[in-house]
Formats: structure tokens, sequence, C-alpha cells
């Protein structure tokens, strides 16, 4: 049979395993986030020092031995608020819940407490997801990005939900 098949390749969520990440993880999580956020990707330094920093939750999403997305959150950002740090998925094995499925695992290490993150404005798909996950917007951050974009905080109290 010919035409298009659509994205056969692409693995159902089940062959996904989310696990712990860490600085052998470098190369990877810095291509996903050169990838995934462009102008606003972390510099290689930031990225060392998410990867090292032992206080700092981190998980990569696998799929057929290859890291396929991330997510990072600092328990202690501020006023006793944890902070999501980033989450990214390569757009191949997007809407597939692997950010849903890295966000719970951060979620879950992180503890019951007050969780905070920021997302740019323009970013509808990502604020859906947060929505979702009982994020509520709590303030607007004009100019926040380095392309004068504004960004969007957002807070959840874990322990309501
Ligand atoms: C945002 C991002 C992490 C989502 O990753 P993902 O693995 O595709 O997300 P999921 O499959 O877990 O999505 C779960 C739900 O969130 C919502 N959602 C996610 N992406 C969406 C999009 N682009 N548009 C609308 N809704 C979206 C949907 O409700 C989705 O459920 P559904 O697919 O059953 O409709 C991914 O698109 C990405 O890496 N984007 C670039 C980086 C980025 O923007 N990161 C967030 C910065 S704060």
């Amino acid at each position: 049979m010919t035409g298009d098949a659509g994205p056969i390749s692409r693995p159902a969520a089940r062959d996904v395993t989310i696990a712990r990440a860490g600085l052998r993880d470098l190369a990877a999580v810095l291509a996903i986030e050169r990838r995934c956020f462009a102008g606003d990707a972390w510099p290689l330094l930031d990225v060392i020092g998410v990867l090292a920093w032992p206080e700092v939750v981190r998980f990569k999403a696998i799929v057929e031995g290859r890291v396929v997305g991330f997510a990072a959150a600092d328990p202690h950002h501020r006023g006793g608020a944890a902070m999501i740090a980033t989450l990214a998925v390569v757009p191949e094995y997007r809407r597939q819940r692997i950010a849903w499925r890295l966000l719970e695992s951060c979620e879950a290490a992180l503890g019951a407490r007050r969780i905070c993150l920021t997302v740019r404005a323009d970013n509808e798909g990502a604020q859906r997801l947060y929505e979702e996950f009982g994020y509520r917007v709590t303030d607007s951050l004009p100019r926040y990005y380095a392309d004068g974009a504004a960004g969007i905080f957002m807070e959840k109290d874990h322990r309501a939900s």
C-alpha cells in the first residue's frame, strides 16, 4: 500500500522510560534545550549546573535508548516554593504524555509543597499542559524573555491537588 501512513514510527507512551538524569546526559540535554527552546535555550554552563547541582530534581524520558525529554526543578526557589526550571520534549515525540510523566515525576520528587514556574505568554501549548496540571496564572512578566516576549508566572499548591 502506498500513501502517507502518518507517523508510524512513533512509539506508544508505554515504551517510554522516565529515569533520573545526571551529568552523563549533558550532550543529550544540551541538544534538547537547543532544539526545543531556540533563542531561550540555556547556555552550556547553566545546563551543566542543572545536571550537577545536588539538590536539583531532574528526570529524562528515554525511548529506545535515546533521551527525548528532560525536566528539572529547583526545590528551594523562593519563599518556600519549588520551581519547575525546564521541561522539554523533542518535536517527534510530542503529544504522547511524555511531558506529563516528566512533570508528575518532578512533582512527586519535590514532595508536597508550593510549586511555581514561568512560561512564555505566547506558548499556549505549555500553558494548557500546566493548567491541566493545576497550575494557575498569578502574575505576568512584561519583556521577560531575551526577544522581548512577555512571561507568565504560574503557581500550584501541590498539597491542595
Ligand atoms: C510543552 C511541551 C513540553 C509538551 O510536551 P508533550 O510531551 O507534547 O506534552 P504532553 O503530551 O504530556 O501533553 C499533555 C497535555 O498537555 C496539553 N498540551 C501539550 N502540548 C500542547 C500543545 N502544543 N497544544 C495544546 N495543548 C497541548 C494537551 O492537553 C495534552 O494532552 P493531549 O495531547 O491529550 O491533548 C513540548 O511541546 C515542548 O517541549 N515544547 C517546547 C519547550 C517548551 O515550551 N517547554 C515548556 C516551557 S515552560
